[in-house]
């Protein structure tokens, strides 16, 4: 026999009883360190262009984008990813490349502000081509070989403008690896790579592509995503990423791929990232702008959600926004 309580004396109500017991006994604790705060540069000054599928979110010139971030430190907010738009798009996706783009400007801008940032670059062709897909086109297809030294240099830009990290999103095969050998050669191997491991083809993108005016002009990415039927071979994806030598593998979208996520940080001990992305944001603030759901809760719950099913670290368009009810709560 059993010295433990039968059924009956189990009452699991009474550590819910109050803020205090809930929070004395709360099995995760997310901090506005774990989330990163995506940010969308463009070439020239002037005021902040709205996204209007995402409000809330602007595309900025250099030095907003540079005092967004500095806010973002200020929140306590544990990094940036940066996501650039073009000079101007042609077929090969060239000012990618360009050393005087706005993302290498805006890293150094944020670097000169606040050294102690931690500045991270999505590093994909797509906001560049004048195709909008995410690599060079032959034939109609993502040339994978033709496109991995292009995102490689690109990484490259980053790393000597001042990116402590850099993203890769494309989904080519062996990009991780393209990116680690370029950077070690060039002298960067303090550079991190957080890799886009298991990065779905998703109609959660949509807002995005507004935002970085990145919609492909013909055909779609399911040539080069994940299908969002397999699990097992997603999990496939981050092994490969972090056997090419990423640091940190992430998993996105994150609430329809939250099964993923909890597969994933069960298999790997390397931290793990989740990308709340822009289809999730709009939709909480689509429904929220109606009153159909509390805002705050919603966010909080999400959020809490993709914590829990085991993402170490989370890209949210709400960061500064949950930072400040973090805020107030331990107030
Ligand atoms: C670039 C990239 C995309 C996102 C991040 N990096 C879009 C895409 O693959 O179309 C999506 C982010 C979001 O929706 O918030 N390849």
């Amino acid at each position: 026999m059993t010295a433990e309580p039968g059924p009956s004396s189990v009452r699991l109500r009474r550590l819910r009883r109050t803020p205090r017991l809930r929070e004395w006994v709360a099995e995760t604790r997310l901090s506005a360190r774990q989330l990163v705060l995506p940010i969308f540069v463009r070439p020239g000054r002037g005021p902040p262009i709205a996204v209007e599928s995402m409000p809330g979110v602007d595309r900025l010139s250099v030095d907003d984008a540079a005092v967004l971030a500095s806010r973002a430190v200020d929140d306590g907010i544990g990094a940036v990813l940066l996501f650039g738009l073009p000079r101007r798009k042609d077929p090969a996706g060239r000012d990618a490349l360009a050393p005087d783009g706005a993302v290498p400007r805006a890293i150094r801008a944020i670097k000169d502000a606040r050294p102690e940032a931690v500045v991270a670059t999505d590093v994909c062709l797509c906001a560049y081509t004048s195709h909008g897909h995410c690599g060079i086109l032959r034939e109609g297809q993502v040339d994978n070989d033709a496109t991995l030294p292009r995102l490689a240099r690109m990484a490259a830009v980053h790393a000597r403008a001042g990116a402590d990290v850099v993203a890769p999103s494309a989904m080519m095969d062996h990009q991780v690896a393209a990116l680690r050998s370029t950077l070690d050669r060039e002298g960067f191997e303090r550079t991190a790579i957080l890799a886009y491991a298991a990065k779905f083809a998703s109609a959660f993108y949509g807002p995005f592509r507004e935002a970085a005016e990145s919609a492909p002009s013909e055909g779609d990415r399911r040539g080069y995503q994940l299908d969002r039927r397999n699990g097992r071979e997603a999990l496939r994806e981050i092994a490969e990423d972090l056997g090419e030598g990423a640091d940190i593998a992430m998993v996105k979208p994150a609430l329809p791929y939250l099964d993923v996520l909890a597969r994933a940080r069960a298999r790997f001990d390397a931290p793990l990232a989740a990308y709340q992305v822009s289809g999730e944001y709009a939709m909480i603030k689509a429904a929220a702008a109606r009153g159909w759901i509390d805002e705050p809760t919603a966010v909080a719950e999400s959020l809490a959600a993709i914590h829990r099913a085991g993402a170490d670290l989370i890209v949210t368009y709400f960061a500064r926004e949950w930072a400040a009810g973090e805020r107030e709560e331990t107030q």
